[in-house]
């Protein structure tokens, strides 16, 4: 690649944005909710083992590939592909994992977009506006479209600004004011009464609630997680230092992610049960705890509201860590078709992003026009299915497309001393039969159930 492509500007930089694009709705609402839905700490045990066995493993096959190619991810898996036929499928993936990104960001912006709304209401209500308020809260199309092209305009206004001062630069702003919203927001909840149940709830484990379709969900969860199969990591790599250690730096972005996704089931989990002691339906009536939209959108703001004068400010504090959260997650994967389009065409990286942002805010307003339709299939279209399948197939280039010595030689690249570690042994085997194997196994038993 040429030489003038851009780099993060030091290791920091690139956790900062890894971690930002891992980290998100994802990990706030997705594993919280799941973990509710699927009866609590058991959940949470198979989440993490299914991490670090899995989903780290095909983390490794997407950073290792994008630093060597040093491209966007249809060239990446192209360049280290030799035959006409692997070239081919190389194209394919590559083109597949581009289209479920922009899919995954045409859902993501209308659900971050709420957000957004949401963070808004409590400033209409400071500044009295009551009608503003109630009209930010409804479900109006125009709503909807709003709040869905502001959130667009700022992951485009990002990602017009290029890695370091685009990406690098917000995701090391935000993130640790999301790591400290959320630290002070835990504190508070823990001192409100029904926390320590909740807490329980959230950390006793109830392995008989053990299921197939628990682990798929754990699966789907830990990949989406991730940022997994569609190239965002890819990319990211490709935009690393040859001096740093890979299999590090793969390892701590799991961590953060991970240990971030634990701390927000610290804070929604214990929220709920605070909730329902002050009054708040929090179960259905066949005795489900509420989840999905319904949690964030109803329970938690008349959490918010019983709370009295300091619910605003809980509100405000909450609804700006979930649209941080969305943010650094959401220029992440306007990055991969971007990077592809302006590496491919030449056109310059203003113009690319202006083209590809206004393609997915119209996918983005044809979902709300078909909300029915569209919103559920897309999210399990690209997340349920299209995720798992694309992590198997970039385990597929790693393991067995890619020349062995080639793969090798970059895992040492920036760190030598790894020959004879543990992950120099295990892992490009590892990548070759078991990740590949364990995903689709989870993939088929639970599809078939
Ligand atoms: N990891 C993000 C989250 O948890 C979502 C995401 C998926 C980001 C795919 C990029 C690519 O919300």
């Amino acid at each position: 690649m040429s030489a003038s492509r851009e780099q993060f500007s030091s290791r920091t930089g690139f956790i900062m944005a890894a971690a930002g694009s891992a980290i998100g709705l994802g990990n706030i609402w997705g594993f919280p909710t799941q973990t509710a839905s699927n009866g609590g700490a058991a959940f949470v045990v198979v989440y993490f083992i299914l991490a670090f066995l899995l989903a780290y493993p095909a983390l490794m096959a997407e950073l290792i590939i994008g630093r060597h190619a040093r491209a966007n991810v249809v060239t990446a898996l192209r360049g280290i592909s030799t035959g006409t036929k692997s070239r081919a499928l190389a194209t394919t993936v590559g083109c597949y994992g581009v289209l479920i990104a922009s899919l995954i960001l045409s859902f993501y912006a209308i659900v971050a977009g709420w957000m957004v709304t949401y963070l808004l209401e409590p400033i209409a209500l400071l500044a009295e506006r009551p009608d503003a308020a109630s009209w930010l809260t409804g479900f109006s199309f125009e709503r909807n479209l709003l709040s869905m092209g502001i959130f667009m305009g700022m992951t485009m206004a990002i990602i017009a600004s290029g890695i370091q001062g685009g990406i690098e630069k917000w995701s090391t702003r935000l993130m640790p004011m999301l790591l400290a919203i959320m630290v002070c927001l835990i504190a508070y909840v823990m001192t409100q009464d029904g926390a320590m149940e909740g807490l329980k709830v959230y950390l006793v484990p109830d392995f008989s609630q053990l299921s197939p379709s628990l682990v798929l969900d754990a699966m789907g969860q830990a990949f989406f997680s991730l940022s997994l199969g569609v190239g965002t990591m890819l990319i990211y790599g490709s935009y690393l230092s040859n001096k740093e250690s890979l299999p590090k730096l793969g390892a701590m972005v799991t961590l953060v992610d991970s240990g971030i996704a634990f701390f927000a089931g610290l804070l929604i989990i214990p929220a709920i049960f605070v909730a329902q002691q002050n009054g708040v339906t929090v179960f259905t009536e066949d005795g489900q705890m509420i989840a999905g939209p319904d949690l964030i959108f109803q329970v938690l703001p008349s959490l918010f509201d019983s709370m009295g004068d300091i619910g605003l400010p809980v509100a405000l504090a909450f609804f700006s860590l979930m649209t941080i959260a969305a943010v650094t997650s959401s220029i992440s994967m306007l990055e991969v078709p971007v990077s592809f389009i302006a590496e491919e065409t030449k056109i310059n990286r203003k113009a690319t992003t202006v083209l590809v942002g206004a393609v997915i805010f119209g996918i983005s307003t044809t979902i709300l026009l078909n909300f029915d339709q569209l919103f559920g299939f897309v999210i399990d279209l690209t997340t349920v299915y299209s995720q798992p399948i694309l992590g198997v197939m970039l385990c597929i280039f790693a393991g067995w497309i890619w020349h062995r010595s080639n793969l090798l030689q970059e895992i040492q690249s920036g760190h030598p001393e790894i020959v004879g570690t543990l992950f120099w042994k295990i892992w490009p085997t590892y990548v070759r039969y078991f990740c590949p194997i364990l995903i689709l196994a989870t993939f088929i038993q639970s599809v078939v159930n």
